[in-house]
């Protein structure tokens, strides 16, 4: 193997690796003969340098070759899976995969923990008592055919090594780049068996992608390696100028999507945008696999197994499956929420013009919602419900957040920023739009 430092060298001053280069490295993080403080300089250069389409793809096959590949064959049905590229309140794909494995579909879901500011199917899987997210291989493969949706963390087995750089990225400031988000996604989506993969790219001030520009890049970049590594995918560029849905935390988002898959009405906090994103992807997943037509069939089909129950009987099944506590989700009052609850009122009226969604995904870390070191646990209970959302009008005193925090939190801190994450105008200015564009390979 090249020296390590050489290759972060190399790539620090800005030259192209080898595919021996990057598949060496890589196999060095999986062995442990590249020390974490290497692979964290490697990730800082490719940060800054960017890597070209080849460099992108032998790092994906490196990181996928660094563990198993499931073998999905022996299960029925067209496997398609749905991955967002990460951002603030976005639970989709706890509603999603139980959607989708409603409609027909089957979803093989290998999904990761909170990155940056952004939250963790995982994590939030987590906040579900007794919910196993580390499943083998035969528990998977086995729950994917009697269910019809499984959903995992990577286990040591599978793609290692984006395993050990995914964690170091979360708390190294090196998450918004393309080509290692583009690898550590692929990577699982591969290594998981799936055969067609829709991708929910997200734009704004939440995203890792600020601009639509940069987002269109990552997706076309996603599409790309996905299709040299025989993946067929295709991408929805979605809004993420403000969180998905009311709730941003793990066990409060765990809650808002129960709301969904029970059709429960919510009467002041909003969930509308959630629910219309999900029956989007689903739409996509349905078409993508064959399962109808095109998105407006896709759409309907979705709609009616969300309405009817059977994805809620799908929630439910793999809730069970995968040992998790039925009562809890039956009753959500049995997932506690943290117990300091402040109800946050606005000091002005107007609309609510903007939400620095990031500064948001900041104070839930700050709350204790994400990690700030690679060994952080997680407190599920804490988080944030929005009783407005872009575009609202905001009487004084009226609530805009309701914060649990843990007794011992000083929460002066957080409502400070808070005030200032949030930003309210007597003039109303329009909103961006749910999804912007879809990109197809
Ligand atoms: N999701 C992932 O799995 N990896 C990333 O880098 C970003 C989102």
């Amino acid at each position: 193997m090249s020296s390590p430092a050489w290759i972060i060298q190399k790539k620090r001053d800005g030259k192209e690796l080898s595919h021996t280069e990057i598949t060496d490295f890589i196999q060095g993080v999986t062995d442990g003969r590249v020390a974490d403080y290497q692979a964290t300089a490697f990730l800082m250069a490719v940060y800054f340098r960017g890597m070209t389409l080849e460099e992108t793809v032998a790092l994906t096959e490196a990181m996928l070759l660094s563990g198993e590949r499931y073998d999905l064959t022996k299960v029925t049905g067209i496997k398609v899976d749905k991955h967002s590229t990460g951002g603030v309140g976005d639970k989709v794909s706890l509603i999603l995969a139980p959607l989708a494995a409603a409609c027909g579909l089957k979803v093989p879901m290998m999904s990761g923990r909170g990155l940056g500011h952004s939250g963790g199917t995982v994590d939030k899987l987590e906040s579900i008592p007794g919910f196993d997210i580390q499943l083998s291989q035969e528990k998977f493969i086995q729950t994917l055919s009697s269910v019809g949706c499984a959903m995992t963390s990577q286990t040591s087995k599978i793609c290692p090594a984006d395993k050990k750089l995914y964690a170091l990225r979360d708390v190294t400031a090196t998450v918004e780049c393309i080509p290692l988000i583009a690898a550590s996604i692929l990577s699982k989506k591969i290594a998981e068996g799936s055969q067609a993969l829709v991708l929910d790219v997200k734009v704004g001030n939440g995203a890792f992608m600020k601009s639509r520009k940069q987002a269109k890049t990552l997706a076309k970049t996603l599409i790309q390696v996905a299709k040299i590594m025989g993946l067929p995918a295709r991408a929805l560029l979605t809004n993420m100028n403000q969180p998905l849905g009311y709730a941003a935390g793990n066990a409060i988002e765990v809650k808002e999507s129960i709301e969904i898959l029970r059709n429960q009405k919510q009467s002041e906090l909003c969930s509308a945008d959630l629910k219309e994103l999900t029956i989007q992807l689903c739409a996509q997943m349905l078409e993508v696999g064959k399962v109808t037509k095109n998105l407006t069939e896709g759409r309907k089909l979705a709609h009616s197994r969300l309405a009817d129950g059977s994805a809620w009987r799908v929630f439910e099944n793999l809730v069970r499956a995968q040992s998790g506590n039925l009562a809890a989700i039956q009753d959500p009052a049995k997932i506690p929420l943290a117990p300091q609850k402040k109800i946050w009122t606005s000091k002005k009226s107007g609309y609510i013009v903007k939400m620095q969604t990031e500064s948001i995904g900041r104070i839930l870390i700050e709350l204790g919602g994400g990690r700030k070191i690679a060994s952080d646990s997680i407190d599920p209970g804490v988080g944030l419900a929005f009783h407005h959302k872009l575009g609202s009008r905001i009487r004084a005193g009226e609530p805009l957040v309701t914060l649990y925090a843990r007794e011992n939190t000083n929460l002066d801190p957080v409502l400070d920023q808070l005030s200032q994450a949030i930003e309210i105008s007597p003039a109303k200015k329009p909103v961006p739009k749910l999804i912007f564009e879809q990109i197809k390979g």
